[in-house]
């Protein structure tokens, strides 16, 4: 299999390329990034993932060094350069480039655009029955969680602690005990009859499985709010994650606390997504 990757302008087999020592993203984790899904060469919400990027980079005084447009190009094309995918994630990542190491970055350092294409595994029926458990930990996260920076050793550390403990995720709590998100997902919970996620501020990534999910749910008639939420709080059913890659899971455990999972709510907010994915993947299939 001849994996192609895009690094700063150049289609190339992924093993060969290869990225400096001092580019800032290796020594100070000082960039960006994004994962964007591609159903059968359509992608989800292209739109929305560039122009978080674009933020993102815009945020921490990173210039992009091509255009929004280019970009979403570059990234179709290099889905196109990798035939044996069907559906797949494109991930990309900018960096402020290449510096002798030291914190001030250079005017003149130049931005690294790195892409590469992955497989993209679906959780299929099995897996969305099953559920996932998950544990809370404090957030030690910094104070720019909307900022999509690839400084993610607080979510390394809390994907294993999560996995130390028997569970698949873990969810940040604030000071109160208020639920943000997951190391790698957004989380809604059904309290009452409804649907309930924390706001979109800098404590959480404004995810655009969330975004998508939120737009369903109130196209189809699901109350929904967003405000701070308590996994103790009366009248809590259900909970449910959401991101690019596991689309939506349900929750079947919070820490001791057990959940119906999945749930009607999150039942039925599976199927739009899904009836959603398939529209899509039926717009544009890839020729065999
Ligand atoms: C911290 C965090 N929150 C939420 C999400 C979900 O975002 P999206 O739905 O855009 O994949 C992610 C995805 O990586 C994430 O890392």
């Amino acid at each position: 299999m001849n994996e192609i990757a895009f690094l700063n302008g150049a289609f190339l087999p992924l093993a060969d390329a290869r990225i400096h020592i001092e580019d800032r993203g290796f020594q100070f984790a000082d960039g960006v990034y994004e994962v964007i899904a591609c159903l059968g060469g359509t992608f989800l919400d292209m739109e929305l993932h560039l122009e978080r990027l674009y933020q993102s980079a815009g945020a921490i005084g990173i210039s992009p060094p091509v255009s929004k447009r280019r970009l979403g190009e570059l990234a179709q094309q290099l889905y196109l350069r990798n035939p044996h995918l069907q559906d797949a994630t494109i991930y990309i990542q900018i960096t402020r480039g290449i510096t002798s190491r030291s914190h001030l970055p250079t005017a003149s350092t130049r931005p690294t655009l790195v892409m590469t294409a992955r497989r993209l595994e679906l959780p299929d029926e099995a897996a969305f029955k099953r559920g996932l458990r998950a544990i809370t930990m404090r957030d030690m996260r910094w104070q720019r969680c909307d900022i999509k920076s690839i400084a993610l050793l607080p979510n390394v550390l809390g994907r294993m602690e999560a996995r130390r403990k028997g569970a698949e995720e873990a969810f940040w709590v604030d000071d109160n005990g208020h639920i943000l998100e997951g190391c790698s997902s957004n989380v809604f919970a059904v309290i009452g009859q409804t649907l309930v996620t924390h706001p979109q501020d800098h404590h959480v990534l404004g995810g655009i499985t969330r975004h998508l999910c939120l737009k369903l749910a109130k196209q189809h008639g699901i109350s929904v709010q967003e405000r701070a939420w308590h996994p103790r709080e009366a009248g809590l059913k259900e909970c449910m994650v959401t991101s690019t890659s596991w689309i939506l899971l349900p929750v079947r455990r919070i820490d001791e606390r057990r959940l119906r999972a999945p749930g009607p709510v999150t039942q039925q907010l599976h199927a739009l997504l899904m009836q959603h994915l398939s529209s899509l993947r039926r717009k544009k299939d890839r020729p065999a």
